[in-house]
């Protein structure tokens, strides 16, 4: 990071002294755009200045912003020329958000800075900057009620979330403020999603155990790792292929001597029951004789600097140049090179090194003073300017293309970089952490937060990427990371093997459990993806969201939900903070409750979950039985939903799907358990289905084709 990187924000000092001289900006527009959403327009806002690359849609007006409205930003300049937007928080309030954070959950007193960077191990900066750009805080009030404000520019900014005040204060031209008041953090988030929209459905075997390495290469390494996880019979559906499997680091090229026929081995994958993803990074190799370099600069495609030269900064391959996905024609061309790409078989696509990272540039990015040109609803700017937006615009390239190369499947791109809004068309990891057993801890408030954030398809690295991992930190570790919503294992180049077999016979052990429990939970998992793409909520969520009015469980960031029924207690966990009532303890694979390194789980009282047997990858059928898991509450009654489709493609949207509401009803000394509605086409026969209920640490049994209610004896 150059040294005035942060010249026009950072230094408090100079801030504090500049509010003195601050101007104050006054609101143009305030009006409603949607249930409990208020739009703030300032005076001087111009749409040239301040693009809208965050939501997904113009919001349209909806009324007039009611007297008792409660939160109304107040805007200023101070004299670093930066816009602030300030916005009073009532007493006790506990705030969350911000996307991706090091740190707590709970947000209160920290302060952020929104400038995307290459940050390994979380260092720059003391981890107050990452990959991606999230202007988005969300409060929760002491009786649960909740409100959420999103600052709409991607502008190089610093968000401070103080105890009694959320300030916001970006470069650029004044930006509008988007405020949702609503009765629960739940409803705040499915506002956010009104705003900018919710992750796409992913491809069913996205939701399914990842490997990866950099890199898992040559071809005989990639199909011994694959094969090994069937002869241990460990669950997995993907294996992930690292930038080594390229000709040279040259992006769309496939290297002859480590893959002589990449179809050959995508073949061989599919036969087994994987999928194959492959990285993608934007630099380009500046290379005269290689097609990509080439037709980019035969049609004018990349970033130019100050002087209007194409602009070059080292990246893997040495010299590179960067496609300008502020353009159309840009993101047009590089989304038309998948077609080829992926023809050989390859299932999803990695986009990394997006913010974008530049080994020799100025605080490893690109200059701030390169132009890029735009078109369409975006000017030409600087990259000071569209800095935030460089991996947000490369994946929308990536996914229009991808969707354009196979428009029946489902795209599934994950990425490094992005921004708010960006869930619409990419998954994240949470970039180069490390093997230590505070990055572990980390890994939970920080997929919580993107969770909070707008971002449900999130997950680390897990037994950390850079530095060795000793066997009890990958036990520990895929004890609950077989929970995040993204669950994937990934090494650094120069660390030993971290595949769940790398380790003790212990550590083989634990981790088949703790994937056969991910893998039993899919209908499930699968229901929370689909709760997060049509109402946004996290599919990982912090287990206040079980009781928003106890303020006990604000801070808790040790056990997680899963869903809204799941409560997943990790056996490193100290004491956690847990929601009250008879949440009953669950077993779903045998002997699992006494493992070394299994999360503690437990269900709701009044919940029912789908959950099929222990499958191996997603193409075998998970219905054979379905079981029902049932926790009545005190009043004897349970109720749950279970979301099916193909699990690919699009028929989804024509109503090709199972929804079915489960209800349980205690008479007496039995259990009614019943299907209370079914909607869709999807033809599912879950022909004899299993009941499994749970009650006070007791299992009783009953199974039947749910065509007449299963009957349970108590
Ligand atoms: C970056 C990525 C990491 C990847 C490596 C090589 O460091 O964050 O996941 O393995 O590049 O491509």
């Amino acid at each position: 990071m150059s040294k005035n990187t942060f010249g026009a924000l950072a230094f408090l000092g100079i801030a504090l002294a500049g509010e003195a001289n601050a101007a104050e900006v006054k609101i143009a527009e305030a009006s409603l755009v949607g249930n409990g959403i208020a739009e703030f327009v300032p005076e001087g806002f111009d749409i040239i200045g301040t693009p809208e690359l965050i939501l997904s849609h113009d919001p349209v007006k909806t009324g007039e912003i009611p007297a008792a409205w409660k939160f109304t930003p107040r805007y200023e300049t101070n004299d670093n020329g930066c816009i602030v937007a300030t916005i009073a928080v009532p007493e006790g309030t506990s705030l969350y958000g911000g996307g991706e954070v090091t740190g707590p959950l709970l947000r209160n007193g920290k302060t952020i800075k929104m400038w995307n960077t290459d940050t390994g191990l979380y260092l720059v900066d003391g981890g107050k900057r990452l990959y991606q750009t999230h202007p988005w805080v969300m409060g929760v009030r002491p009786d649960g009620t909740a409100f959420g404000v999103l600052f709409d520019t991607f502008r190089k900014a610093e968000l401070a979330t103080g105890n009694d005040k959320i300030k916001f204060e970006a470069e650029g031209t004044p930006f509008k403020t988007y405020v949702i008041d609503r009765s629960s953090p739940q409803e705040v988030l499915k506002g956010l999603g009104e705003l900018t929209g919710t992750i796409e459905m992913p491809p069913r075997w996205a939701i399914g155990y990842h490997q990866s390495r950099f890199s898992y290469v040559p071809e005989a390494r990639v199909k011994e790792v694959a094969e090994t996880f069937r002869k241990k019979q460990i669950p997995c559906d993907v294996i992930w292929f690292d930038i080594n499997y390229m000709d040279g680091y040259r992006v769309f090229t496939i290297d002859e001597q480590q893959f002589p026929d990449p179809k050959r081995i995508n073949d061989f994958l599919h036969d087994k029951g994987f999928k194959s993803v492959f990285m993608i990074d934007p630099g380009v190799k500046v290379d005269e004789d290689y097609f990509v370099y080439k037709t980019g600069k035969q049609q004018d495609v990349f970033v130019k600097d100050a002087y209007r030269n194409e602009f070059h900064g080292k990246v893997w391959p040495g010299d590179c140049a960067f496609p300008d996905y502020t353009r159309p024609e840009t993101r047009k061309w590089w989304g038309n090179l998948y077609k080829d790409f992926l023809a050989c078989g390859i299932d999803g696509i990695w986009n990394d090194m997006n913010e974008p990272s530049v080994f020799d540039g100025p605080g490893g990015t690109m200059p701030e003073s390169c132009i890029h040109l735009g078109g369409g609803n975006l000017p030409t700017g600087t990259h000071g300017m569209y800095h935030n937006a460089y991996g947000r615009l490369m994946v929308e390239a990536s996914r229009d293309g991808i969707l354009a190369a196979n428009p029946d499947k489902r795209p599934f791109i994950l990425s490094r970089s992005n921004l708010l809004g960006g869930q619409r068309y990419a998954a994240m990891w949470t970039g180069d952490n490390g093997a230590s057993y505070e990055h572990m801890r980390l890994s939970i408030p920080m997929s919580l937060t993107l969770g909070l954030s707008g971002q449900p398809f999130n997950g680390p690295d897990i037994g950390g990427f850079a530095n060795e991992t000793s066997p009890d930190l990958w036990g520990n570790w895929i004890g609950f990371g077989a929970f995040f919503p993204f669950s994937r294992g990934h090494a650094s180049c120069d660390t030993s093997d971290k595949e769940p077999w790398a380790y003790t016979k212990l550590e083989e052990k634990e981790s088949r459990m703790a994937l056969e429990r991910r893998y039993r939970l899919i209908p499930y998992l699968y229901t929370a993806f689909y709760n997060a793409h049509t109402d946004g909520q996290p599919v990982m969520a912090p287990v206040f969201f079980a009781d928003a009015t106890d303020a006990s469980l604000r801070a808790e960031e040790q056990a997680f939900l899963l869903g809204n029924d799941l409560l997943v207690i990790p056996a490193f966990s100290e004491n956690p903070a847990l929601p009250k009532g008879n949440w009953e303890r669950l077993s779903l694979v045998k002997g699992d409750t006494k493992g070394k390194y299994q999360a503690d789980m437990r269900l709701r009282p009044g919940a029912i979950i789908p959950v099929g047997k222990v499958i191996h990858n997603l193409t075998e059928n998970s219905f054979d039985p379905l079981t029902l898991i049932v926790n009545l509450d005190e009043n004897g009654t349970a109720s749950g939903t279970l979301y099916w489709d193909e699990g690919e493609g699009w028929g989804f949207r024509n109503g090709e799907y199972k929804l079915i509401d489960f209800i349980a009803t205690q008479k007496g000394k039995t259990v009614e358990v019943a299907i209370k509605d079914a909607n869709g086409s999807f033809p599912l026969d879950l022909g004899k289905v299993n009941v499994e209920l749970l009650r006070n640490g007791k299992t009783y049994r009953a199974s039947g084709t749910l065509d007449t209610p299963v009957i349970v004896k108590l």
